[in-house]
């Protein structure tokens, strides 16, 4: 490629018109650290599901296109009820928010009265709105540790809830048996392995990793804790133990690291979003997030919640 090229002059023309569109209707795309390489490089900001959440409370665009999965374009829509909030593509639905629903909620209360509700932010709306406060991998322990209760609820991940355990002895966590599917897919043999190979290369996983893979990394981290992490530590090698689009930001933003990859790290429904998706987004003005008001005005009060703890 030609160095002398601007960033605008290297993007493909869908990218292009994407970005003379998103101009034309003062929208702002929000895109998580999962997405498509072509599609991140047309987004306004990256993150993790925290910062996402963040960037969409304060954007002053009339318009949100979130390229990421469901969860992530509802909570757009429920911290902004006035704007529109479009989904590219309906398909990049997160299983794990799935795991959970609002009848199954209301049982696990009724058997521990009194004890709050903390749902990760891969939750649906409707159980956000039966939650006392959200949280994402980002301010997880943070959150747990700041409630005064001793009996907590954590849904929907098991995973999360049990790295969560690791710093709150005092507490007694109630888990719900969701999980996610990518994540439980990154194997200890695997990290053994990359590990003799690279005797050198620290290793960071996604605490949605299962208990044995978080045990023998170095560090678990939320999306963006990974990408700050390897781009301020002094050390040159990382394994990346989460959804290997992260990869993409990594090499960009941390150009002098060596990063290895691990196998089968990928989350089809993140990847579901293409740039023809966005293009069309916007020319249709489609798919726009639609929630009930009750469920926003609930919805609202543990998703502000989430983002006033910080990370
Ligand atoms: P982050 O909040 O760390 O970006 O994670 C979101 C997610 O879906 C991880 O699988
Ligand atoms: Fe959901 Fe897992 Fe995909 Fe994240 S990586 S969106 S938790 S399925």
């Amino acid at each position: 490629m030609d160095p002398s090229l601007t960033a605008f002059e290297t993007l493909n023309a869908i990218q292009k018109q994407i970005l003379e569109l998103k101009k034309e209707k003062t929208a702002i795309i929000l895109g998580h650290n999962y997405q498509r390489k072509e599609v991140q490089e047309i987004s306004d900001f990256l993150g993790d599901s925290y910062g996402l959440s963040v960037q969409a409370s304060k954007t002053d665009a009339k318009i949100i296109v979130f390229c990421g999965v469901d969860f992530m374009a509802e909570s757009a829509k429920i911290l902004n009820p006035q704007k529109i909030v479009l989904h590219p593509n309906l398909k990049a639905k997160c299983p794990m928010a799935a795991m959970v629903d609002v009848r199954s909620l209301k049982e696990l209360k009724a058997a521990h009265p009194g004890a709050p509700v903390v749902s990760y932010v891969n939750t649906s709306a409707d159980v956000k709105a039966e939650s006392d406060i959200c949280c994402t991998s980002a301010n997880a322990v943070k959150i747990v540790q700041s409630l005064p209760n001793k009996k907590i609820i954590f849904v929907p991940d098991t995973n999360l809830g049990l790295y969560v355990q690791r710093f709150v002895k005092d507490k007694e966590i109630i888990l719900w048996p969701g999980y996610c599917p990518t994540h439980v897919n990154i194997k200890l043999e695997d990290l053994k392995a990359l590990k003799r190979k690279h005797p050198e290369a620290e290793i960071l996983v996604h605490p949605e990793c299962t208990p044995d893979v978080v045990d023998f990394a170095d560090f678990a981290f939320s999306t963006e804790g990974i990408i700050k992490h390897v781009v301020s530590s002094p050390k040159k090698e990382f394994i990346i133990g989460t959804e290997a689009n992260m990869l993409h930001r990594l090499r960009k933003e941390a150009p002098g690291k060596i990063l290895y990859g691990v196998p089968n790290a990928t989350c089809p429904n993140m990847r579901e979003i293409s740039l023809e998706d966005v293009r069309d987004s916007l020319v249709k003005m489609q798919h726009k997030i639609e929630l009930p008001p009750d469920i926003i005005k609930r919805a609202k009060i543990p998703l502000e919640r989430m983002i006033a703890a910080g990370r």
